[in-house]
């Protein structure tokens, strides 16, 4: 019945009524459109910066994004959070990108992902950001990954590699130093916990993941071992079992590190030492700051040094990173070029390596006064990351990781013995390779 009612009241109205009450419906629909259309219309462009979680403070990062827009008011920046595991990130874009995605315009890389992604043609080719003249300015380690068949497909962002944390405040107590060889660690770890009750030795990261494979690395490399020399698959070596037996003696025959390491990876440990709960541990350089916080309890009292080696050998920390890169999809990659100029400043590297603690990726900051007055062991780290060791640096490295990781972690947790362990993973990378 209403309806019939509301039929009856158009059709009475007065044609001028009628035509009236229509422009009015019109003008109205035309002016949402136009309130809707209004940021693109003033030139704003949004783009989606995806990243790894931030260990500490989130907000941090995005001051600085705030900074951007400031200067870039045609550009908003949504960043978007990954899990902080290098291993679920790759996922997420091997799946998203085999999909042509287009939900992201900016992406950080782990430094070992960027041939694969470039081979696969899921990168913008970016090689005009970075004019020859400035691309020495770089740590060469991250340069080589970013390159892919003489073009750059990404810009490094920030430097990891792998460093050795200690309690300065402990090791002066009992009037020892930090450890030059792995031997050494294991007799001061022995000594300082038996005398400080609670106390873990050495802490590091053991889980079934990629951090795990940075891990091995560094005692095969301090032992003289590698994976791979000219181009020949090399991993089953004397040097890299008995590296690898020592590892699984930290945790058995040594009784330095405890079993929780083999289900461990960074940040469970930077907890741990960040506690004050052991004297040595293996991480990345970010965990310094955190460290250093007003509320921290080992503040003041951490120091930093490269990594042990095995006697008469060198010392080699796995070189690690991020990288930013541009969707070879995206819509706005202007803009996103633009944002990731911007985040690979030196002004912005600075700022991060001051609030979050990431390392830069220019060179010249090294000798920053900023910087080295808040971290005075950074001008010491200019060298570890130049000599810092890459992984493999081959579109196929997601392949031999995933051979490492499960073979590593096998020998770890005492299924297989290191021999087995690198006997098996010599002939599987032997064929994956071969079959390439
Ligand atoms: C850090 C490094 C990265 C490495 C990862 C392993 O994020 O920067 O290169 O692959 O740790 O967990």
């Amino acid at each position: 019945m209403r309806e019939g009612t509301r039929t009856y009241a158009w059709s009475a109205a007065p044609g001028w009524m009628v035509s009236a009450l229509l422009l009015l419906v019109l003008l109205s629909l035309l002016g949402g459109c136009v309130s809707k259309k209004e940021p693109a219309g003033d030139g704003v462009t949004t783009i989606v910066f995806k990243h790894g979680k931030i260990a500490g403070d989130p907000a941090l990062l995005r001051r600085l994004i705030e900074t951007f827009e400031a200067r870039n008011p045609d550009i908003r920046v949504k960043d978007e959070t990954l899990p902080a595991s290098t291993d679920e990130q790759h996922q997420f874009y091997v799946i998203n990108l085999e999909g042509k995605s287009r939900d992201f315009d900016v992406l950080s890389m782990d430094v070992i992902w960027v041939p694969e992604f470039a081979k696969t043609g899921w990168l913008r080719d970016l090689s005009h950001l970075l004019p020859e003249g400035e691309r020495d300015e770089f740590f060469p380690g991250p340069m080589q990954a970013v390159t892919y068949r003489g073009a750059l497909y990404a810009v490094p962002w920030y430097i990891d590699a792998g460093l050795l944390y200690y309690r300065k405040d402990l090791l002066d107590k009992y009037g020892l130093k930090p450890p030059q060889t792995w031997q050494e660690l294991v007799k001061t770890a022995r000594y300082v916990t038996e005398k400080e009750p609670g106390l873990y030795g050495f802490i590091w990261q053991g889980k079934q993941y990629e951090g795990l494979v940075c891990n091995v690395l560094e005692y095969f490399w301090s032992n003289g071992g590698d994976v791979l020399k000219n181009g020949k698959v090399v991993i089953n070596s004397p040097e890299n079992v008995e590296a690898l037996r020592f590892m699984t003696d930290l945790i058995g025959r040594y009784g330095v590190t405890p079993r929780l390491v083999v289900t461990a990876i960074e940040e469970p440990t930077r907890h741990i030492f960040g506690s004050g709960r052991a004297l040595f541990m293996r991480n990345w350089p970010y965990a310094w700051n955190i460290f250093q916080r007003e509320d921290s309890p080992v503040r003041g009292k951490v120091g930093v040094s490269r990594l042990p080696s095995f006697p008469g050998k060198p010392s080699a920390s796995t070189l690690g990173g991020w990288q930013l890169g541009v969707n070879r999809y995206s819509r706005n990659p202007e803009a996103a070029e633009r944002f990731v100029r911007f985040l690979t400043s030196a002004e912005a590297q600075k700022t991060l390596a001051l609030t979050i603690g990431y390392k830069p990726t220019r060179r010249s900051l090294y000798r920053d006064p900023d910087l080295i007055a808040q971290q005075p062991f950074i001008a010491s780290l200019h060298d570890v990351f130049m000599t810092a060791r890459p992984r493999p640096v081959t579109p196929y490295y997601m392949l031999m990781t995933q051979v490492m990781q499960s073979e590593f972690s096998a020998a770890l947790s005492g299924t297989k013995s290191p021999e087995d362990a690198l006997k098996s993973a010599q002939e599987q990378i032997e064929q994956m390779l071969g079959a390439e």
